[in-house]
């Protein structure tokens, strides 16, 4: 065999060589130029997704290599908890990160939908948030949920029209039907008193309040005692029917969820309403600007007032492939600024303690400080993975109380027998 020696000059040795490592280079260096940015879904009552929208823009001017897409569900917290538990229950959710109503965390993480954040967060930060909103983050000591914003049932009532009448904001249940009454008879309001009768979740947070006004209890997650059929029980579903019967609420109150109920009261006509505190930033853009308060809900004599924790926070899907990006969301949207700046958009109150005494805030929403005390009392609904359930069965026979399809007495005491089968309490 004959060898042909070619001898390639120096000069073309070196370009080759070039060549070469410039052909490397591009192809380890191109996929991360062209790389696609990950996108992260997460599910969102309408009404919320479009006022994240501001925060959602500065988060991509910020993180260009993550997109956010927020696909929008129903307003009623237990529609969209029915979404993602659809989704979770096909197979691998679509959605990285849970948008979560505190009162899902248990059922979400006992059925290992979620990731546990335990680790991701340092517990002295955890200090700044309102205690009862971590307590409801948490499932068997691990942390599921991280707190963004905190609701709290008050009472609204109008300034103006009391003192037309010469009358105080009342304390107790009967001071509440008596000066609605008053000034129903005065014609100085249509209505005494909205409240969320609807039946969906708003109707047994709602209710919450009123049971414990009354002195009474829902379900106590230690002993398993329920207290749906208690004396205390049967007397708020009672006060509840007699402020329609009464006339104070009107019959349409039974199918009213909170936008109802807001756009009543800020229409002028209505003396009292039960809300959370978003409705006092919008109601200042309303014909009743200027003329409404706040305060603890009203109670029996010698009871406490009684306050029920709601708010929102985010959960991580355990199926995420995107578990790093979620994260930076989740610290994206809990900063101080951020929550600051949201609350002075939208009204939702922040979930961070420190932002109750900003001076800022304060300036703006002078009832800050006293809401802190009300959050910082205020009562979880039953913190148990069964929760949902419970609170469907609460939901109809309440429903039916209030309709009058039942008897107070009938409804309460077939909740508390269908509560207790399903969570196995032996009477
Ligand atoms: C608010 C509360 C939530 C509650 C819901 C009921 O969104 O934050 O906790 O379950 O109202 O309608």
């Amino acid at each position: 065999m004959i060898f042909v020696k070619f001898k390639i000059p120096l000069f073309y040795k070196f370009i080759l060589t070039l060549l070469i490592g410039v052909i490397i280079s591009i192809l380890m260096i191109k996929p991360a130029f062209t790389q696609q940015p990950v996108t992260l879904k997460v599910l969102v009552q309408a009404l919320e997704s479009t006022q994240w929208q501001p925060i959602i823009n500065s988060f991509h001017q910020t993180h260009p290599k993550i997109r956010l897409e927020v696909v929008k569900a129903p307003n009623n917290s237990n529609l969209v908890e029915d979404l993602y538990t659809s989704a979770y229950l096909l197979g691998d959710s679509p959605y990285d990160l849970v948008y979560m109503d505190v009162v899902w965390v248990q059922k979400f993480a006992a059925a290992g939908w979620l990731e546990d954040l335990t680790k991701k967060v340092d517990p002295q930060k955890l200090t700044d948030y309102i205690q009862g909103d971590v307590q409801g983050g948490k499932y068997q000591n691990k942390l599921y949920r991280m707190p963004f914003r905190t609701d709290v049932g008050m009472l609204y009532y109008r300034t103006d029209l009391l003192e037309k009448a010469g009358l105080k904001p009342p304390k107790t249940f009967q001071d509440l039907l008596t000066t609605s009454q008053t000034l129903q008879d005065q014609n100085l309001a249509q209505w005494g008193y909205v409240w969320q009768g609807k039946q969906y979740e708003g109707l047994a947070a709602m209710f919450t309040e009123i049971l414990q006004g009354y002195g009474g209890f829902w379900v106590n997650p230690e002993t398993q005692a329920i207290g749906l059929d208690a004396p205390e029980s049967i007397e708020a579903v009672k006060f509840l029917r007699q402020t329609i019967k009464q006339g104070i609420s009107p019959p349409g109150v039974t199918t009213y969820a909170e936008e109802e109920t807001r756009r009543l009261f800020e229409s002028g006509n209505t003396v009292f309403l039960r809300n959370w505190p978003y409705v006092y930033a919008l109601a200042s853009n309303s014909p009743i600007a200027g003329k409404y308060g706040i305060q603890p809900m009203v109670h029996l004599p010698g009871k406490q007032s009684g306050a029920c924790l709601g708010g929102w926070g985010f959960g991580i899907s355990k199926s995420s492939k995107h578990q790093r990006e979620a994260w930076q969301v989740i610290q994206y949207f809990n900063q101080p600024d951020i929550q600051r700046q949201y609350f002075l958009e939208t009204g939702y109150v922040p979930s961070r303690k420190s932002l109750f005494t900003d001076d800022t805030l304060v300036a703006k929403y002078n009832y800050l400080p006293a809401l802190l005390q009300g959050a910082e009392n205020a009562v979880l609904r039953p913190p148990i993975p069964q929760y949902a359930q419970v609170s469907d069965i609460l939901q109809r026979y309440l429903s039916a109380a209030l309709t009058g399809s039942k008897t107070p007495e009938a409804a309460m005491k077939e909740a508390a027998r269908e509560t207790r089968t399903l969570l196995n309490i032996n009477e």
